[in-house]
């Protein structure tokens, strides 16, 4: 039977590290956070944020638009924020309305302020290996909890399925920079099964219900699940068959109480690390 990776456990203890070090260091990050549109999951997921940042001591500051905001509003939010002293970290929640040319958005904003890792210059330093990256939070989230397992990653298989710009292609990269072997997948891959069965890491991140079967699994492989989906009787699942991946992985993270939690921990991190930047001699 495989071993559960705890990813809310280990998320509350990074959350409380944090906030010790926020008392002892006597420093106020503040995150100024962009809600554009009206995504009901996207409130629930900018409330989520607000309050893990409030309990470990990053004030947040949120910016509601409706569905008809333009471009032009966003750009000068962006700008102020940008020259604004005591705002240290800007997250633009993603999905924007459709009209929002969210990449031109991004890219707006200044890149030590970027706490989602999102702009293309610390996309470039993740992809030189720069230890000066801000990491999007979820597969910063996912590498922490497979160096938790204390697997030597060098020379290993891994396999990313999903190639977003959020998950699949960052975690791609951090997996090479681990020294993994990596291949990603995609929705137009011929043959998922047969490259499963050759991974000795699995990290899923389709949304795709239970898309990964126990028995395309290496036997022992450690299994990470992004995917947060409904099956089709509306139970709450990841992307992997969890229940019988459990008999033939050696660790997997369950849905939810895994990925997710690390997410946000992560997020908070950048926050902090992004003030101490900015207030660094
Ligand atoms: N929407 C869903 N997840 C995320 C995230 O990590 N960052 C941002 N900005 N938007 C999201």
């Amino acid at each position: 039977m495989a071993t559960i990776i705890d990813g809310k456990k280990t998320a509350l203890e990074i959350r409380n590290d944090l906030k010790e070090k926020i008392a002892r260091l006597k420093i106020f990050p503040k995150l100024a956070v962009v809600l554009a549109g009206d995504d009901e999951a996207s409130k629930i997921y900018v409330k989520n944020k607000q309050k893990a940042a409030f309990e470990v001591g990053i004030e947040t500051i949120l910016y509601t638009f409706d569905n008809v905001v333009t471009q032009g509003q966003l750009e000068t939010l962006i700008d102020d924020l940008n020259n604004d002293a005591d705002v240290n970290g800007i997250l633009i929640h993603l999905p924007l309305p459709k009209h929002i040319n969210a990449q031109k958005l991004l890219n707006k904003v200044c890149p030590l302020k970027d706490v989602d890792g999102f702009h293309p210059f610390n996309i470039g330093l993740l992809q030189n290996g720069d230890i000066n990256a801000t990491i999007a939070a979820t597969p910063k989230g996912v590498l922490r909890l497979i160096k938790q397992t204390k697997i030597d990653l060098v020379g290993k298989n891994a396999l990313v399925i999903g190639r977003s710009n959020i998950v699949g292609k960052p975690m791609s990269m951090l997996l090479l920079n681990e020294n993994c072997t990596v291949t990603i997948a995609h929705s137009k891959t011929s043959d998922l099964r047969s490259l499963c069965q050759n991974a000795d890491i699995v990290v899923s991140a389709t949304g795709c219900p239970r898309l990964v079967k126990a028995d395309w699994l290496k036997k022992g492989a450690v299994v990470i699940d992004v995917g947060i989906c409904r099956d089709e009787s509306g139970k709450l699942c990841g992307d992997v068959d969890f229940d019988k991946a459990l008999e033939v992985a050696s660790y997997i993270t369950p849905v939810p109480g895994g990925v997710g939690p690390m997410t946000i921990a992560m997020l908070l991190e950048n926050v902090v690390d992004a003030y101490l930047k900015q207030h660094q001699q």
